[in-house]
This record gives C-alpha cells, structure tokens and sequence, in this order.
C-alpha cells in the first residue's frame, strides 16, 4: 500500500495549481462515503462526477441528475474524506441559463456539501460564467473536448481533435476558460497531439481523461479503474476485476444459504 502522506488539513486549490508542468495530479470520481474513504489516501482531488448518472443511477446519458442527487451524493463523499481536493459537477440544466443562476446553485453546492469547487462543462461559452463566479470567491474546474452533457447536439460520445481541423476551436475553448480564472480543465476524449499543444499553451492544470498522459493530471471514473463493469472504454486501464469478485462473493453466499452452511457457528448468537 503506498498511500500518500497524511496530511491534516484538505489539499488546496493554490497546492494542486502549483503543480502545473510537475507531478501530475492524482484524480478520482466518487459517489458515495465508502469509495471517497478509500480514494482519500491515495488521491489528490475527487470528483462527484455528473457520471453518477450513468455509473450509479443505470441512465442512458447524464442529463437526468440533478442538483439534489449532486448534493446529496457531494454530502456522502464528504463525510469520508480527510486530504483530497473535493469538486462536484454541476448537472446539466443547473448553470448555463446565466452566471446569476449558476452562481446560486454553485453557492449551494458548496454551502450544503461543503466542498472546495464545482466543475462545469463547455468552453467559450461559459468562460463569462466561470469569471463571474470566480470574482465572487467559488473556484471552477472546466471540462472541454468531449462534453458529455451535449451528447444529443454532438450526435454521440465521439473522440475530439483526430482531425487538425477541429483544433483551432478546442484550444480556443480551453484557452478561454482558463483566462476566465478556470484552475483546471478537464480534457476528455482528446486525442494526444491536441492534449499536449493545450497543456503547453494554458496556465492552468488539465486533467486528462482519454486525454493522453501529456495532461497535467488524470482522472478516471473510479468504478472503471476497480473493472466494476463488464465493459469499459479503451482509454480506462481496469486496476482490479472487482466485478469478477463481487460475482464469486454472492455465487458463494446463495450456495452456502441454499446448503445450510450460512451462517454458521461463528456467525451464530447463543445463550450467554
Ligand atoms: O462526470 C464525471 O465523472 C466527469 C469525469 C469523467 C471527468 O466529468
């Protein structure tokens, strides 16, 4: 187990941008108390992804999450974290009306769940948002290249910058977002020449994720990593077989109940 050294107090915004071009920075999603304990010790930032839609909730896209699922799920992963950096997405619907309205549900984000940032999609778009809300003390991750919340107007889940025609227009979106006081930016889905011009060219930290690792740091849907699932994408590298495990654990429990072997002595009250 190589944990990273326990640290007191929570990981700042300042600490991890200080790393820009350094050690890359460690990110993880999280949904829930359990998963953020364990995550806590090994990571720099968590991440309530938007993703729980998907990953936890069986929908087809993100879209459906919202504001009280973030929070609600924000709150849990609180409760289990001691060191990490801890930013929750803001859902589809929740902040692209204006910076006003984003600024309301942003600053109830952090006042109900307590975390450090919030992370928003879109890029040239949403930079006056992100300075508006960075000027009235709420710190932004950005998210740029694939944008998952704009699945239905991209047509799909599809790989950004294969062709150099599309680049001009990412690398004005990330730069965009960073000058409007973005401290990171999540690159996804980028392919690798693009993702290394833009980490040259901002002044902010990005985060890859499909994104190569010229990022300044990486993330991964966490229930990727552990091969919770049967299928993941072709950029997650599966750390564990968990789902296998998980099969095996609940193959035994129903045969031992089936055969009367579950609960056992051990597992059994007796008369004092
Ligand atoms: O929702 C999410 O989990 C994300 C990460 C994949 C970056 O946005």
């Amino acid at each position: 187990m190589s944990a990273v050294s326990k640290k007191s107090s929570r990981i700042t915004i300042p600490e991890l941008v200080a790393r820009k071009g350094g050690t890359p920075v460690v990110c993880l999603t999280a949904y829930t108390k359990p998963i953020a304990e364990i995550i806590d010790n090994y990571v720099d930032l968590i991440l309530v992804g938007d993703s729980m839609g998907m990953v936890l909730y069986g929908m087809d896209t993100t879209l459906g999450v919202t504001l009280e699922m973030s929070i609600a799920h924000g709150q849990a992963v609180r409760r289990g974290i001691k060191r990490a950096c801890l930013i929750i997405d803001m859902p589809f619907g929740t902040y692209e009306e204006s910076p006003e309205v984003a600024f309301r549900n942003a600053a109830r984000v952090m006042k109900e769940t307590g975390c450090t940032g919030i992370k928003l999609e879109g890029g040239r778009t949403m930079a006056p948002t992100i300075r508006f809300l960075v000027e009235r003390g709420i710190p932004v991750m950005a998210h740029v290249g694939l944008n998952p919340q704009s699945v239905n107007v991209v047509g799909g889940h599809k790989t950004q910058g294969r062709e150099k025609a599309q680049w001009q227009s990412i690398i004005d979106d990330a730069r965009a977002v960073a000058e409007a006081g973005a401290f990171a930016t999540v690159l996804e889905s980028v392919a690798e020449p693009l993702a290394r011009e833009i980490t040259a060219q901002v002044p902010n930290l990005t985060i890859g994720i499909g994104a190569s690792v010229a990022c300044d740091g990486q993330v991964l849907v966490t229930e990727d990593l552990f091969g919770l699932g049967e299928w993941s994408p072709s950029f997650v590298k599966r750390y564990a077989e968990t789902g296998a495990v998980i099969h095996k654990a609940v193959e035994d429990y129903a045969k031992e109940v089936r055969e009367r072997r579950f609960p056992g002595p051990e597992q059994t009250y007796r008369m004092k």
